[in-house]
């Protein structure tokens, strides 16, 4: 894989969520146009990814794909011509079966031609779905699309998505830099609808993958600066998520030190949403250098009470407690049962925007159900 990509995880936006097979030239257009001026790309999302959808159902004489004229009338070259002229990155979707998830031509017998059609229109981020695979090994099939995204000399982010189905925590460091641990989202608290999940369901998964001998096997340990466990990209700002949803789910998100690709319409989005996903202060903790992923420390319950924890940079911490409750609660950080963090730090509650005290002294404060609240602590002198 192309080294010194994604060293920490990487921020953008893909139009699959909201648009899915309605994605246009002119929604990327606005779309970058609208993250350039809402602040979205100076608190660092620049990777603009087009997902499923987006060429012709067959191949040109020559065996290229061609992006569909309708959709994208001035040409993908012009597309990322007018994206990197703004500062922003262009990412595409493929597949390494022989047809998309849609049903579109997926790259299987054609990765080095692709690579090279994809590094000529200027292509930076490439996301690898994993429909229509047959007999084919994952590792094998990822690993070829790497070697082919290397050949055609553009440095390309390498996002796989074979679902976590073939544990690619285990081989894909080498390969590319994210790699999708679960099915797909919807916009959903811990709803279920067949292969789709809401955010808390796939933020469990995270942690609750069990070994061959029954023993907790947490997805945290696989990631790090330039391979990164990837839970599917954000929901905030979409409608089945209340506005404590969407700041529950983006705080999680940034706690997993997962990928960051807003899957909102950035168009048109509140205030409160489009403040939630470019706190500086949430978003540090997600891109610190360390790249150290989340998880769980504590879960009571009978509390309604989850506590998770990342480890940060210079003995710093984010801890992150999720009310579980339908309704409101009062919730009571006990630091010293948060036994990975040693020593007395100093907390500052990162939502309210003020310092709380020290975790000497276990700490309450009123949560919205499925509301969070977040800390960081820095070890106190
Ligand atoms: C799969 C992926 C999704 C999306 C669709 C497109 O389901 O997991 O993220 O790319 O395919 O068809």
């Amino acid at each position: 894989k192309w080294e010194g990509l994604a060293l920490t995880p990487p921020m953008g936006w893909n139009s699959w969520n909201t648009f899915a097979n309605h994605i246009s030239e002119k929604v990327v257009r606005e779309t970058a146009d609208a993250m350039e001026k809402n602040g979205m790309r100076d608190a660092g999302y620049v990777y603009i990814v087009i997902d499923d959808t987006w060429s012709l159902r067959q191949r040109d004489a020559n065996g290229s794909l061609v992006a569909d004229p309708e959709k994208f009338p001035s040409g993908m070259k012009a597309l990322a011509d007018y994206v990197h002229a703004k500062g922003f990155k262009l990412g595409i979707y493929s597949c390494a079966g022989k047809t998309t998830c849609g049903g579109y031509p997926g790259s299987w017998g054609h990765e080095f031609q692709d690579a090279r059609l994809w590094a000529s229109w200027g292509i930076d981020y490439l996301k690898y779905d994993w429909c229509d695979h047959g007999d084919a090994n994952a590792k094998d099939a990822y690993a070829r699309m790497s070697a082919a995204l290397r050949a055609a000399g553009r440095p390309v982010v390498f996002s796989l998505c074979e679902w976590g189905q073939n544990r690619p925590w285990e081989w894909a460091e080498p390969i590319g830099h994210l790699w999708r641990t679960t099915g797909d989202i919807y916009d959903s608290y811990d709803g279920r609808k067949g292969w789709e999940s809401g955010w808390k369901r796939l933020l469990d998964l995270q942690y609750s993958l069990v070994d061959s001998s029954g023993a907790y096997d947490g997805l945290n340990k696989f990631a790090g600066p330039g391979h990164w466990n990837d839970p599917d990209m954000l929901e905030v700002g979409n409608d089945g998520l209340s506005l404590a949803e969407s700041r529950a789910h983006f705080s999680f998100w940034c706690l997993l030190a997962a990928p960051l690709m807003a899957g909102n319409d950035v168009r048109h989005m509140s205030e409160e949403i489009r403040a939630i996903m470019t706190d500086k202060e949430v978003i540090a903790i997600n891109q610190d250098p360390a790249g150290k992923q989340g998880f769980r420390a504590l879960a009571e319950p009978a509390k309604s009470i989850e506590i998770w924890v990342k480890e940060l940079s210079n003995q710093e911490w984010a801890v992150c407690a999720l009310n579980t409750d339908t309704s409101a609660r009062e919730l009571t950080i006990d630091w010293g049962r948060l036994w990975t963090i040693q020593g007395k730090h100093s907390v500052r509650d990162v939502w309210a925007k003020k310092a709380v005290g020290d975790t000497s002294k276990p700490y309450t404060v009123r949560v919205e159900s499925h509301d969070v609240a977040m800390f960081r602590l820095t070890p106190a002198k």
